[in-house]
């Protein structure tokens, strides 16, 4: 029996020496070492040895067993080595390459000054109203008592899509509209774009944003406008700009007024912003005209309201320092990025 040892020991290094993947080393380790290998029979015959040839021939055997299994362990990690370098060839990513930097979107400066002076009237108890941008006659001007052939029109250039729709000129109809829809107290803005026919210049341009306010309960006054305008104008500018009213004419308010602020450049000195008068117009405002409040079915006799309309891009270059009003809409990022 002995002598088998040393050829299978032979036979089985040499094997393992030219297996070439673990799926091979795998069969040897079942050939040399398995159940049905010769080794295991060998070991299987050992009963029949003497008490003294036992010991000696089980420690011939495992020595053969030992040298057999180290032999493909290293074949084994051999063969895993090289695996692991292929997979780590494979995925093997260059951590110098520089990186794409990523680009930030940001809050364009109009919604910027809007969502501000939004914020401001919501504090106030403001709801946001909206309407729709292609409007009737009706809405744009008869309701609010601008009659058919009132030299009123003419200041409002208006896109006409037919005889009686338009593009609405202001966000006024929204007053109308709120109060058909909601009793009193109403006390909403409204913002949203607006169309006239101008020329494009750089204080004017076809559409531009205004921002409309509408409040209506019972005993409403005049003071209370001008409340509510210089809180809002305190808050947006800041506490040491003043506020004046003048009055005006609007065929939706009575009386009406215009309102301007000490110019948040110079403080009312007089500057390039203000062209040298100190003083700046910001809005128009007054209490609701009867024929309006008529109009919204609402009872006049009873309820009372102050409304007032602004335009967003004037607020804005004046709040941003911006001296063109077309930059707004051009898209460039060099401008855009400066807010
Ligand atoms: N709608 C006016 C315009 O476009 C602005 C305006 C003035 C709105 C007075 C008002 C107001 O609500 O009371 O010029």
């Amino acid at each position: 029996m002995q002598e088998k040892l040393p050829e299978i020991k032979k036979r089985a290094l040499e094997e393992i020496t030219k297996a070439n993947n673990l799926q091979e080393i795998e069969a040897l380790r079942i050939e040399f070492l398995g159940k049905k290998s010769e080794i295991n029979e060998l070991m299987k015959g050992m009963g029949a040895l003497s008490a003294e040839e036992r010991p000696v021939f089980g420690a011939l055997i495992n020595e053969v067993k030992d040298e057999i299994e180290k032999a493909l362990a290293s074949k084994k990690e051999e063969f895993e080595e090289v695996a692991m370098l292929a997979k780590m060839e494979k995925e093997k990513i260059d951590v110098t390459i520089p990186g794409n930097r990523q680009v930030m979107g940001r809050i364009h400066p109009l919604n910027k000054v809007l969502n501000q002076i939004c914020d401001i009237f919501v504090s106030m108890g403001f709801e946001i109203a909206d309407g729709p941008e292609i409007e009737t006659d009706y809405y744009n001007f008869e309701a609010l008592n601008i009659p058919k052939d009132h030299p009123a029109r003419d200041s409002q250039d208006t896109f006409y899509i037919s005889e009686n729709v338009l593009l609405r000129t202001q966000t006024s109809p929204v007053q109308i509209r709120v109060m058909e829809n909601k009793k009193p107290p109403i006390r909403i803005i409204a913002p949203g774009r607006v169309y006239r026919s101008d020329e494009v210049d750089a204080t004017h341009s076809p559409m531009f944003h205004q921002i409309e306010g509408l409040v209506i309960d019972k005993g409403i006054t005049f003071g209370m406008l001008k409340g509510c305008l210089e809180e809002f104008v305190h808050k947006l500018y800041g506490a040491d700009v003043k506020t004046r009213f003048r009055p005006h004419h609007f065929q939706f308010t009575e009386p009406s007024a215009e309102m301007d602020i000490s110019c948040p450049a110079c403080g009312g000195k007089g500057c390039s912003v203000c062209k040298g008068e100190g003083w700046i117009e910001i809005l128009g405002a007054g209490m609701v005209h009867r024929n309006v409040l008529k109009r919204g079915n609402i009872d006049f006799n009873e309820y009372s309201g102050f409304a007032f309309g602004m335009g967003l891009e004037r607020l804005a270059m004046r709040a941003l320092g911006v001296n063109d009003l077309r930059l707004f809409y051009e898209s460039d990022v060099r401008f855009l990025e400066q807010f």
